[in-house]
């Protein structure tokens, strides 16, 4: 590589370590439970990343990763397969280093997320089928000569599981002076599966006591394929809860870092969601909503089983971005989705620490 491309790297680098350190560490909010139960539930606040969703931190990595491997240069052009959280922060990236971005889009993706990736800078390449977006990036990276990011492969390679403030980290590190600073469970999704994999790693590589779960919504192979090892499980559907679920299992999910997996109804996560803005105000997308609804269940299990301790979820990403759905009555009508016997379940719940099954959908 000439010397020029080599001194560009270094300050692109220089770049995006700037804006890290420009940038604070995400909130780690309590979430109010009745104090006899002796259970501690956290939430970690990622939709205040500057680009409002966890995926800042995978997009930060994503570039680095590209940056030292010699992949991106100065006139890459950048592609990627995502109609979410991750374009519009890879869009941002790109735009902090002068680079063309395109990301293949189905055409259904909603008009808050197009002009999310455009606000910054980004390209939206549109397609009619969505199982087509891998091989669509792959036939515009080729054509043009440009770098593929590629965050369903590349996410578990690219992000630091050991430290470096990943999630795991930066959440361990918040949680030192509670009463319980090792969490019992952290619940998160699975879209790239690349978080779940960094905090099984890190619990791992920490030597932590802490299990991991996994919550997957309707129509979403990972459930499936963790229960049954069959990676090669397929349902071909999309997934309704925006950037978690996917129709297949993605290369950066790694079943074997998960200690459990819950499926969950998309009604639930919608319940739980909207529970959530009702009981602190915070205004989360949908897959907060699964992540919840999860994270309800294992604390019920925990009051049964007679143990106290923490448990951690995530705040993925920001309710504005959903105002036209999720927090819409007509969209959810429209969706033949039915809220009420899941609001009753985490009703139930809450005054009597116990769980019981809500309906399947
Ligand atoms: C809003 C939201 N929540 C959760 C996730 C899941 O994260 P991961 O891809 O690390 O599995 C994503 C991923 O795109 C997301 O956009």
């Amino acid at each position: 590589m000439s010397r020029p491309d080599l001194d560009w790297i270094d300050e692109a680098v220089r770049i995006i370590d700037a804006d890290a350190n420009r940038s604070a560490d995400t909130h780690l909010h309590v979430f109010p439970l009745p104090a006899e139960w002796g259970i501690d539930l956290y939430l970690k606040d990622e939709s205040v990343h500057p680009t409002g969703s966890l995926k800042h931190r995978l997009a930060r990595s994503l570039f680095l990763y590209g940056l030292v491997n010699g992949q991106i240069g100065p006139s890459t052009v950048l592609i990627e397969a995502s109609s979410g959280s991750t374009a519009v922060s890879e869009a941002y990236f790109a735009r902090m280093l002068g680079l063309e971005f395109v990301t293949v889009v189905p055409r259904s993706t909603s008009r808050e997320k197009i002009e999310l990736i455009e606000f910054y800078g980004g390209r939206c390449h549109y397609i009619d089928q969505p199982s087509a977006i891998y091989s669509e990036a792959e036939r515009l990276a080729a054509e043009c000569g440009g770098h593929y990011l590629d965050q369903f492969t590349y996410a578990e390679r690219a992000t630091d599981w050991r430290g470096n403030n990943n999630i795991a980290e930066s959440i361990f590190t918040q949680l030192r002076e509670e009463r319980h600073p090792i969490p019992y469970w952290i619940v998160v999704g699975a879209g790239t599966g690349g978080t779940s994999a960094t905090l099984g790693r890190y619990v791992r590589y920490r030597r932590h006591p802490t299990h991991i779960a996994v919550v997957d919504p309707e129509n979403s192979s990972f459930y499936r394929a963790w229960q049954t090892g069959d990676m090669a499980y397929c349902t071909g559907m999309p997934s309704r809860i925006e950037g978690i679920g996917r129709p297949r299992v993605e290369p950066s999910f790694l079943p074997g870092v998960i200690d459990e997996m819950l499926p969950v109804p998309d009604a639930g996560s919608l319940a739980a969601m909207r529970l959530l803005r009702q009981r602190t105000g915070h205004w989360a997308g949908g897959s907060t909503g699964t992540n919840l609804y999860g994270a309800f269940q294992l604390i019920a299990r925990m009051i049964a089983e007679g143990r106290t301790g923490s448990v951690v979820t995530l705040v993925c990403d920001g309710g504005e971005r959903y105002a036209n759905t999720y927090y819409d009555d007509g969209w959810i009508a429209e969706q033949g989705l039915d809220l009420e016997p899941h609001r009753a379940v985490l009703d139930e719940f809450f005054d009597t620490g116990k769980w019981r099954a809500g309906p399947e959908r």
